[in-house]
């Protein structure tokens, strides 16, 4: 296997130099209507590909669960099982700015684990942000994990980890009384300091009016175009989740495809022995391939 390590140079194939995005110029992207790019990833390969590519901000998504683990939901996942993906995508990113989801029951037992589960992501994972799911009822717990010098992204509309409680995956917002109860919890988001806000599942005109009322950078998933920027899990781009996509998904690639015809060309040189050729193989030097055919013509004479 060859893999090459992640170079020196601050260019990505592009000629502009490419800064290092933080939560400040994540701002003033908002303020200068400049769209914000975000994928999930969740190894290194996946990492160095979305980085390279100038998305400025990859998420280590608690979606793992599902697209990574197989579980039927994101409410199985652990810390450690999570810590164990964010360090090898922060081993892939050097540009972009690095989330890293707190998973279901990391930050809803006391504030104390909660923060003690933030600080390992920043500590043993290198996260530069934590994304807590919750509006309003989240706020004194997210300004407790700022205090703690820990950024932290907002996440509301459709949480999954709710999802026993919403009673499935729905879009949220869509009467007066959810409007009223989402725009409370992006304003409230936006006082306690989030450095941005998910708005998941939730129609595009309340999604508009919260991105004009927050100051901070609001970035959509199935929420429209008004967003100050977009989210897509990385397995939904690619088609990689073996599922029919949701609606607001725009797969960009098959990689179901592309990996499956390239398993099952394998499969077919390795039984029709076509794969490995000589030129794939390696051979012995011709010394020592001489000196061996001499032992071995002994043996066999030896054997007469
Ligand atoms: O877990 C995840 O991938 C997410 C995105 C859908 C925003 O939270």
């Amino acid at each position: 296997m060859s893999i090459t390590s992640i170079g020196g140079s601050a260019f990505s194939g592009h000629d502009a130099p490419r800064p290092k995005i933080t939560i400040a110029s994540l701002r003033e992207q908002k303020l200068r209507h400049e769209p914000i790019t975000c994928l999930t990833a969740y190894d290194y390969a996946t990492a160095r590909l979305v980085d390279e590519a100038g998305i400025e901000m990859v998420l280590v998504g608690d979606s793992l669960a599902q697209t990574i683990l197989g579980y039927d939901n994101t409410l199985s996942v652990t810390v450690d099982e999570m810590l164990h993906h964010v360090k090898a995508v922060r081993r892939g990113v050097r540009h972009a700015l690095l989330l890293a989801d707190m998973p279901y029951g990391s930050y809803h037992v006391d504030p104390e684990s909660a923060l003690n589960n933030a600080t390992r992501f920043v500590k043993e994972g290198g996260a530069e942000v934590v994304k807590i799911e919750g509006g309003e009822k989240r706020a004194d717990l997210i300004r407790r994990i700022i205090d703690a010098e820990i950024p932290v992204a907002g996440h509301i509309g459709l949480t999954p980890q709710s999802i026993n409680v919403m009673g499935g995956y729905k879009v949220q917002g869509k009467n007066l009384s959810g409007i009223e109860q989402l725009m409370r919890d992006a304003v409230a988001l936006d006082r306690a300091g989030v450095c941005c806000i998910v708005l998941e599942g939730i129609p595009r005109e309340v999604a508009a009016m919260i991105t004009a009322e927050v100051g901070t950078p609001t970035i959509g998933i199935g929420a429209g175009p008004e967003c100050d920027g977009q989210v897509l899990v990385f397995h939904d781009l690619v088609n990689l989740t073996f599922t029919p996509p949701a609606k607001f998904v725009r797969q960009y690639g098959d990689a179901a495809a592309l990996i499956g015809n390239a398993v099952q060309a394998f499969r077919a040189d390795v039984k029709s022995q076509q794969y490995p050729s000589d030129e794939e193989s390696y051979h012995l030097p011709r010394d020592t391939k001489a000196a061996l055919e001499t032992v071995l013509e002994r043996k066999r004479a030896m054997q007469r």
